[in-house]
């Protein structure tokens, strides 16, 4: 556990923040897919939610990491409290990573709503190493799409949004229909599933899995993901996650 300074916690949309927090040299090496822990309110008296809630690592900048958050609950929504200069706790950093060591591939990056949270930081490892990059970004209306400034160096940018507020109205997953050698997806659980079906037989899926998380270090069994392998295997979403191939993942298994 550390203690973090906050930089700043911005407002993107009525929903949605961006948040900077100083980091250790050990947390500014993440990886894209990586997450950290926080506890959600700065009164350490208070323990209201108890559980610390989990975030993917979204970008670094200088000496510090970027979370973007949307606000779901009590936990988000203490975050949105902090302020410039506050002490927040921290823990991580946790689970495993995209694959980033990619050289000339056609990629698809998937995104649903807050699913974009990861992928700042591994479009900045994979264009620098001549990919061919298309993001399919989808939201229910236009203020679930948020970070597009973080994106200019990709190929092709496909939008849309269940109300037709911004990009095609409908859902992303009806507009994925190139071929691509890997794909990275992150979203609601319904969204990833069906993005598996409309991919080339192919393509590899990794998919970075958002079960809810107690204690984020393997020990409680409360983050379990079916793996079907030779046998069913039950994976720990935060330790050998959360990123999995999505073709091995037992959708019908989950809870969302
Ligand atoms: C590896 C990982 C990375 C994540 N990265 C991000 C991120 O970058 N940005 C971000 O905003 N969130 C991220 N999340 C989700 C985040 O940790 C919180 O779970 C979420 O924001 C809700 O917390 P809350 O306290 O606001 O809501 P709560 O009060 O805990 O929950 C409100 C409601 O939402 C439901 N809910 C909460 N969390 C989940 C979940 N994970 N899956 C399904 N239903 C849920 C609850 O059942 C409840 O009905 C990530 C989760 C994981 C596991
Ligand atoms: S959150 Fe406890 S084992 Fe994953």
């Amino acid at each position: 556990m550390a203690k973090s300074k906050i930089i700043y916690n911005k407002k993107i949309n009525d929903n949605y923040f961006t948040m900077s927090i100083s980091a250790s040299s050990e947390t500014l090496k993440a990886k894209p897919g990586n997450f950290i822990m926080l506890k959600t309110n700065k009164n350490n008296l208070v323990y209201d939610p108890l559980l610390r809630r989990s975030f993917a690592v979204s970008d670094i900048e200088e000496d510090n990491i970027v979370i973007t958050y949307k606000v779901i609950g009590k936990g988000t929504l203490g975050l949105t409290y902090l302020r410039e200069n506050d002490i927040i706790e921290t823990s991580g950093l946790l689970g495993n990573y995209f694959n980033c060591s990619l050289n000339n591939k056609r990629i698809a990056i998937i995104a649903g709503g807050i699913g974009i949270a990861p992928f700042p930081l591994l479009v900045k490892r994979l264009t620098k190493k001549n990919n061919f990059i298309d993001l399919y970004y989808g939201g229910k209306s236009k203020n679930d799409i948020v970070l597009l400034d973080k994106f200019k160096e990709v190929d092709n940018i496909f939008i849309t949004t269940e109300d037709g507020s911004k990009g095609k109205k409908g859902l992303i997953t009806d507009y994925i229909n190139r071929e691509y050698e890997i794909a990275f997806v992150c979203g609601p659980n319904p969204m990833m599933m069906h993005s598996i079906y409309k991919l080339n037989e192919t393509c590899e899926i990794e998919v970075s899995m958002e079960e809810r998380m107690a204690c984020g270090i393997g020990l409680c069994m409360g983050c379990i993901v079916n793996l079907r392998e030779e046998t069913m295997k039950n994976k720990k979403c935060c330790k050998d996650g959360p990123i999995f191939n999505g073709r091995k993942v037992v959708w019908q298994n989950l809870n969302n």
